[in-house]
């Protein structure tokens, strides 16, 4: 299909274009919010103020400033004309130090609700997106057990105040990267090298959606409940047996780590071969209660990944423990598609491998899917208040065509969220990746809609219009 980089167009017949198909856009708490002074302080707070840890040494103190402009947010949402809004909420926004309930972030949050209600949004909820209470922290994270318990009481006083204000819930967004990004190679909050920690972290992790489902069953009956996670399909860089076998245990190691408890209730065959101090601490009862029933997988989808074999001659002794060397990204070559500023490769194919794979690897055990997040980083410039975009507008085309031609194959996919619905802090690099279709001008505040956030809502009009 031929794109002019302007428009956004489904494919004739396509099934997203069925109006229980749903388009949504997506954002996260530390991200947007804001407003540290009214509630307790997270693992990134902390970490921002670690010399170096943020690439532009930012914070989150004012992000999008969302706290305080939640109206206007929640108006251009709804001027986008999406079926959906997907957030995270804020845990030490609505658990104070001693457990009790911060009411006045309750009560934010439920106002947010009713007014996404009012526009007739749906409420797509992430119960954790990072930000863990930093008193938490403090007693062990992730690494301590009573961790997860917490997190189980922190989702049963929250969903109780919610009532069903909430049309999906997700535990957790990316348990991956909260392992091992933050406790294993140490690139996010709270900043732990270690790989016997990312491990132990990843359980408790989940443990923590395990324990979180029955409370969702329980006091959200009515929702979709189910966990969010990042997947990058793993390519050997050669046909060799060893890159074969790299991309393989990269896979296992950073995708099938999560999966595979999720859906089958075991870790991948890599768990033997791990020495005891890195082993995971499973307790009896621990993966039944992880691969209990949900109602989706939510899954974060933006580039692929290709590996190739160790070779102690030139890798690290990480890499060679590891088992696999990620590759860059080829460079661009003249007409190839370019990589995204955050120098991925723009690589529509792998989201349809991914999802291809997922249902033959998966087949009978696999829940109905949401693309949570899909979505490009590209510098953008505001030039005479106008953000032209034609390769983020590019990048939403082609991978729409892509969660296309997996539906066509029998994948059964429900909706799709773009990342993000607006600029903001992007985590360890800060507020230099705009990853929104709404330009934040941070120095005002300021959000204007970019070419590409026209070209979401007019395919959006066009399908409810020809439905
Ligand atoms: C993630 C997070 C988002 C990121 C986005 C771009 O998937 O990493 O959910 O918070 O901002 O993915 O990296």
């Amino acid at each position: 299909m031929k794109n002019n980089n302007k428009t956004i167009t489904l494919p004739a017949n396509s099934p997203m274009a069925a109006p229980d198909f749903i388009f949504g856009v997506g954002t996260s708490s530390f991200q947007i919010e804001g407003a540290v002074h009214s509630r307790e302080p997270s693992i990134w707070d902390t970490f921002c103020n670690q010399p170096g840890a943020i690439l532009d040494g930012s914070d989150g103190i004012t992000a999008c400033d969302h706290v305080a402009r939640w109206e206007e947010d929640v108006e251009l949402i709804a001027a986008l004309g999406v079926d959906a809004y997907r957030l995270s909420l804020s845990w030490p926004r609505i658990v104070q130090r001693d457990g009790s309930a911060n009411e006045a972030g309750i009560q934010w949050y439920i106002k947010l609700l009713d007014k996404l209600a009012a526009h007739n949004i749906k409420a797509f909820v992430t119960l954790y997106h990072w930000d863990l209470p930093q008193h938490l922290e403090d007693a062990g994270g992730w690494l301590n057990r009573q961790t997860a318990y917490d997190f189980r009481d922190y989702v049963d006083l929250v969903t109780k105040a919610f009532g069903k204000r909430v049309y999906s819930y997700a535990t957790l967004n990316e348990p991956m990267c909260s392992a091992y990004l933050g406790y294993e190679i140490g690139m996010h909050a709270p900043g732990i090298k270690d790989k016997a920690a990312g491990i132990t972290a990843a359980h408790h992790l989940l443990l923590a959606h395990g324990l979180a489902m029955p409370v969702l069953r329980k006091n959200s009956p009515d929702a979709l409940n189910g966990i969010v996670l990042n997947l990058s399909p793993c390519y050997p860089a050669s046909a060799s047996s060893a890159d074969k076998l790299a991309a393989k245990t990269a896979d296992d190691r950073l995708f099938g780590w999560y999966l595979r408890p999720l859906l089958e209730g075991a870790y991948p065959d890599l768990l033997a071969a791990l020495p005891a101090a890195e082993q995971p601490p499973i307790m009896p009862g621990d993966l039944e209660l992880i691969s209990q029933p949900i109602d989706y997988l939510g899954i974060n989808y933006y580039t692929r990944a290709v590996h190739r074999a160790p070779d102690a001659s030139i890798d690290n002794a990480v890499d060679c423990d590891r088992g696999f060397v990620e590759l860059p990204p080829t460079p661009p070559v003249a007409g190839a598609t370019p990589l995204t500023d955050m120098g991925w490769e723009v690589y529509p194919q792998g989201l349809t491998d991914l999802l291809l794979n997922l249902q033959q690897t998966y087949k009978g055990r696999l829940p109905p899917l949401y693309v949570a997040e899909n979505g490009a980083a590209i510098a953008d410039t505001l030039v005479d208040g106008h953000i032209d975009d034609p390769q983020r507008i590019a990048y939403l085309q082609s991978h729409l065509l892509a969660v296309n031609a997996a539906m066509a194959a029998g994948v059964d996919i429900r909706g799709y969220f773009c990342w993000s619905l607006m600029d903001n802090f992007e985590w360890s690099l800060g507020y230099q990746k705009r990853f929104g279709i709404v330009y934040v001008d941070f120095k005002t505040q300021q959000r204007i809609m970019k070419a590409s956030a026209h070209a979401y809502r007019d395919m959006m009009q066009r399908r409810t219009s020809a439905g």
